[in-house]
């Protein structure tokens, strides 16, 4: 590699999960940190970050075509960008991007990328830099502070998974589980308020088994975590995900009743409904388990929306096994879920079982899911229509004078007149969509 010019600008692009969100959110704080400014939109920024997502195959082949492209607007444009690239595939194929991809500079895992100034230094010798650590010390530590923009933000307070599920990357790409200090996570989410931040999603691959010591030492779970940051004036909402059924414990569950900033809604993956899947994919829950847990969230705070996760054509699952995850769909009535194809991940166990689906009996599973999740996604917006809420202004809408947000149970709606992003109204839900609720402003809260 040839070295060259300090960059001026940057481009950070995030694939996958609100995680990568997050961490691309705080490697652009770093660049900035750093005298590098953000690209303006629709020019070629000097260094490009991928920001890159591991967990299904199509997901990591974006890299590749990502860098491809890059290249191409490089050579068009007579100066080729600095490409580094990070998150889970850097983490899972470091070595083979490097020896794939000659144009790439730097390849940096999601555990280390507060060491990407170290980087860049190198990269501009012409020097290749991989780190893949995931070193001791938390990256946390060594990251600027927050500057938030907009109403709704992130914030990580747990990375990594212990749990093992046999089809599953994150354990591989993202490590052990950790929790971040609580003393840390408080400042941060003042440090947001402070910047405008109005509503905070509390994020982990499983949020919910965070673990910590409150300022007077004792242990806390993210229920504790909650109810201290609902302490926090100017901070209207507060949400989690994802969680993990085993990691539940009641004090979260009793804070869905009792902390009003606690927004009416729960991310709860459940994959399958058949306990043998379950069994092979090594989630140590069973589908009755998992739905005594939904019962009580529910006489905890009745209104909650739930969504999950599915995987469809899991290695060896019958017709019979897949009719049993349409039958959890239909008795959870879902406000919202993801569903996904099984995509065999290298180095998982799932990826060289027995039985291995065939693309189209998956194709035609994953419809006939989809259709019943619409259904129940239907139904529960129809059954909203009616209610007043408050409604936290986001951005705005296509037409003039039309704005969006979001209602407690993560619905978008929108309305008309004038207001401002971050403005919390009062809204009344009077018309639902599949995908979004027309509302009627009764008030603005506040401003
Ligand atoms: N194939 C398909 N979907 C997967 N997920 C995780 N690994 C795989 C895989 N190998 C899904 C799960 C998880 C979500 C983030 O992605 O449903 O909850
Ligand atoms: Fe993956 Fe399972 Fe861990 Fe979720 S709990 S990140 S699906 S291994």
């Amino acid at each position: 590699m040839k070295p060259s010019a300090p960059p001026q600008t940057y481009r950070v692009k995030s694939f996958g999960c609100q995680m990568n969100v997050y961490d691309g959110e705080r490697m652009a704080e770093l660049l900035a940190e750093q005298g590098i400014a953000p690209a303006p939109e629709g020019e070629e920024a000097d260094l490009v970050i991928l920001n890159t997502c591991h967990i299904r195959e199509k997901a990591a082949e974006k890299v590749y075509s990502d860098i491809g492209r890059l290249v191409k607007a490089g050579e068009e444009a007579g100066k080729a960008p600095l490409i580094a690239v990070a998150g889970c595939v850097a983490q899972a194929e470091g070595e083979e991007i490097m020896a794939r991809a000659p144009a790439v500079s730097i390849v940096v895992g999601p555990q280390a990328y507060h060491r990407l100034p170290e980087m860049l230094d190198k990269a501009q010798q012409g020097e290749r830099a991989t780190d893949t650590d995931m070193p001791a010390i938390a990256k946390f530590d060594a990251l600027p502070q927050r500057k938030k923009r907009g109403p709704s933000a992130f914030l990580t307070v747990q990375e990594g998974c212990d749990k093992f599920c046999t089809y599953c990357v994150v354990p591989y790409t993202r490590g052990a589980e950790i929790s971040r200090p609580f003393s840390h996570l408080v400042d941060e989410a003042h440090k947001l308020v402070e910047a405008g931040a109005k509503e905070i999603t509390l994020l982990g691959q499983n949020v919910n088994a965070w673990r910590g010591e409150d300022a007077k030492g004792r242990r806390a779970g993210l229920g504790g975590l909650i109810r201290t940051l609902a302490g926090i004036d100017g901070l209207e909402r507060i949400r989690y995900t994802t969680s993990h059924p085993n990691d539940m414990d009641e004090d979260l569950i009793a804070a869905h009743g009792e902390v009003a900033k606690l927004m009416p809604y729960l991310h709860l993956p459940v994959q399958a409904g058949n306990d043998r899947i379950l069994k092979a994919m090594n989630r140590q829950h069973t589908a009755d388990s998992y739905l005594k847990l939904i019962e009580k969230f529910r006489a905890a705070r009745p209104d909650i929306a739930l969504s999950g996760d599915f995987i469809v054509g899991f290695p060896g699952e019958t017709e019979a096994e897949f009719a049993d995850t349409l039958s959890i769909v239909d008795e959870v009535r879902y406000a919202a879920c993801f569903s996904f194809k099984y995509s065999p991940r290298p180095g998982t166990p799932a990826a060289t079982m027995d039985g291995q689906i065939a693309p189209e009996i998956m194709d035609e599973r994953l419809q006939r899911l989809q259709s019943r999740i619409a259904h129940h996604q239907m139904a529960f917006n129809a059954a909203s229509v009616g209610k007043t809420c408050t409604v936290l202004v986001e951005r705005k809408g296509k037409h003039p004078g039309q704005w969006l947000g979001k209602s407690p149970w993560l619905q978008s709606v929108w309305f008309e007149g004038d207001y401002q992003i971050g403005d919390m109204i009062e809204v009344e839900l009077a018309e639902a969509g599949p995908n979004s609720l027309r509302g009627i402003v009764r008030q603005t809260v506040t401003v």
